[in-house]
């Protein structure tokens, strides 16, 4: 991410927490940016934990939930969640508990998807993603929907973040779907289904494969915008 690392050109940062980890996936971002930083990753997920202290020897892992970070108040330079925001129980708390961990002047960077003004291709994949967020809340796992861009804005600015700069960033991902690609989504989408048998909506998911199939056909597939944002902490 360019802009990203732009921004933090001159600026020193040597211990950083990235909420909501995962398997890593923007841990790549903050290497790149900050390559003599100290990292910690947490995540509530055990086995994307394993997958990334694997791909990551470097970087240190917890496990924990953003709304509950077992941390000391100001404890890093930089804290940093990616793509977690709309699993979170409680937002507010949660943006709350990465200030406290945040030294006073420190960073906050807040990267999500966001559901609004997307193409035709982008649409496609928010179905994608919506009917594994439906599937997991049938379940009681806790995992909105995504939220509008200026939803993720109102989050930060209302938990009393001072927003200094924030951007869009899209992958550029191409945006047709080859057949065996669409194929395997399809089967996911299938596996999925079959953890809800017996609930009331499972036929009416299983409606919304074929809508997702005719779809990513018609219109391909690609991945939402991301808004990015950097706030300090005051
Ligand atoms: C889409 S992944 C994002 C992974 C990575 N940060 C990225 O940018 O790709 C969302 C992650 O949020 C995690 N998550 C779910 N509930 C959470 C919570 N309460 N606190 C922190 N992370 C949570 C999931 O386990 C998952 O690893």
């Amino acid at each position: 991410m360019e802009q990203l690392n732009s921004f933090f050109k001159n600026n020193s940062v040597q211990n950083i927490l990235d909420i909501g980890t995962g398997t890593g996936n923007f841990l790549v971002n903050l290497k790149n940016i900050f390559p003599n930083a100290k990292i910690i990753g947490v995540d509530p997920n055990s086995e994307s934990l394993k997958e990334a202290t694997e791909k990551f020897p470097d970087v240190k892992f917890q496990k924990m939930g953003a709304e509950n970070i077992k941390f000391s108040d100001n404890s890093f330079d930089l804290a940093s969640i990616s793509m977690a925001l709309h699993h979170l129980s409680d937002v507010g708390g949660a943006m709350k508990e990465m200030q406290r961990v945040t030294k006073s002047g420190g960073w906050i960077i807040v990267s999500e998807l966001f559901g609004d003004n997307l193409n035709s291709a982008q649409e496609v994949h928010k179905m994608y993603h919506h009917f594994g967020s439906q599937i997991d809340r049938i379940l009681g796992i806790n995992h909105n929907e995504s939220f509008k861009k200026e939803e993720i804005l109102k989050i930060v600015k209302d938990s009393g973040i001072n927003i200094k700069f924030h951007f869009e960033f899209n992958k550029g991902m191409d945006s047709i779907l080859n057949p065996e690609e669409l194929e395997e989504r399809v089967e996911k989408m299938k596996v999925r289904l079959e953890t809800i048998i017996g609930f009331s909506e499972y036929e009416l998911l299983k409606l919304q494969i074929e809508k997702f199939q005719i779809n990513a056909k018609k219109f391909g597939f690609q991945s939402a915008t991301r808004v990015v944002i950097i706030g300090i902490v005051e």
